[in-house]
């Protein structure tokens, strides 16, 4: 059981920092084969293997063996700007105590999942993805979700893919239950080319079909963790504008905010979440409302990238700089690492 667990840790580890095992074994000099036993539970490894992967997940080894509540909920789909792969430098960032724990632009939640707060408030102006949050609510909208999406892997394959992205196209779509729209989107998540949510002008979804021939659309074992988390603690959600849903926020509170990020001046960075694109305008009524909160006294932690603009609306503020992989990106030169920045007023 132990071994296991830890085997679990250290994949977790691993893929967080975006590591295949090829690149880990290189990183640690430990035998690839070696690695996959020690993240299956079967090896028990030596106190020199703990150190060694210590050192190459540049973790405390104190960290690394912190067992507890392991099985940690993961992100259900794959979203642009998602924080999994820096997850471990925002925790370093964050406050070492809050009250109740705000995320207005939550996307697929990769912090907010790893934390798992006791009460939360978390926000996204997009719909379709609030659906599968709120279906983690209520058990019976649950249990529809996953029998839908058990469907939508059955019936896959390539003329299905367009009739289900189609569906918004029709005028009575938002009046489909939330379980339909909730399995909609995590089918087209993972069966749409690079896990993208884009829609046109008009707001429809349109991103093409990645052409696999078989589309897993859940993990069993995570959505159970979602649904016993979502029914146990006391979690908000909501569909608004950002400035909108941190307005509960008092003192103590501790906001996260991970907006759609300021363009790279030269570069071709993927921003459009929704139809209502976030401009420089956006980006300074965000640091309005980020002022406004700080001087409430909630803490307040913000990510970007990391130009000029941003720089100058967060003047003041404590700016730490941090390299990550740029994810989603159409073309592959674009896809290397770029500068972001964590802004705190703590
Ligand atoms: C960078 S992503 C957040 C990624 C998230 N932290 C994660 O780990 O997946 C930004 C999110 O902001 C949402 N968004 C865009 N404009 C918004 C607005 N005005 N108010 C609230 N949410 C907004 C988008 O739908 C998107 O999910």
């Amino acid at each position: 059981m132990i071994q296991e667990i830890f085997g679990n840790r250290v994949r977790d580890l691993r893929n967080s920092k975006m590591y295949s095992q090829i690149e880990f074994s290189q990183l640690s000099g430990i035998d690839r084969t070696q690695i996959s036993k020690i993240e299956k539970g079967k090896l028990n490894v030596t106190l020199e293997t703990i150190e060694k992967i210590s050192g190459a997940l540049n973790i405390e080894i104190k960290n690394l063996m912190d067992l507890t509540n392991v099985k940690k909920m993961r992100p259900f789909v794959k979203w642009a700007g998602g924080k999994t792969q820096i997850l471990n430098k925002i925790c370093e960032l964050m406050p070492k105590e809050y009250e109740n724990y705000f995320e207005p632009f939550v996307g697929g939640g990769a912090l907010f999942l790893y934390l798992a707060p006791e009460k939360a408030y978390i926000n996204d102006s997009n719909s379709e993805l609030v659906c599968v949050y709120n279906c983690f609510k209520d058990s019976n909208m649950y249990i529809k979700l996953l029998n839908k999406l058990e469907e939508h892997e059955e019936n896959h394959n390539e003329e299905y893919y367009y009739k289900i992205r189609a569906l918004d196209r029709a005028d009575d779509f938002k009046r489909l239950s939330m379980y339909e729209r909730a399995a909609r989107m995590i089918y087209l998540n993972k069966a749409c080319y690079n896990g993208l949510y884009r829609v046109n002008s008009n707001g429809y979804f349109n991103v093409p079909s990645a052409r696999k021939s078989k589309v897993n659309t859940y993990d069993r074992d995570n959505m159970l963790l979602l649904r016993n988390y979502f029914s146990n603690r006391d979690i908000n959600v909501s569909n608004t504008d950002f400035e909108e849903a941190v307005k509960p926020a008092k003192e103590g509170d501790f906001v996260y905010f991970d907006p759609p990020y300021d363009t790279l001046d030269d570069k071709d960075t993927f921003t459009s979440y929704s139809k209502d694109s976030f401009g420089k305008e956006t980006q300074a009524r965000l640091a309005r409302v980020y002022k406004e909160l700080s001087n409430r006294g909630v803490k307040v932690m913000l990510s970007n990238h990391n130009t000029k603009y941003i720089n100058k609306l967060y003047a003041g503020f404590n700016i730490t700089i941090i390299k990550a992989k740029r994810m989603i990106n159409s073309k592959a030169e674009g896809r290397g690492e770029v500068e972001e920045v964590i802004i705190t007023n703590y």
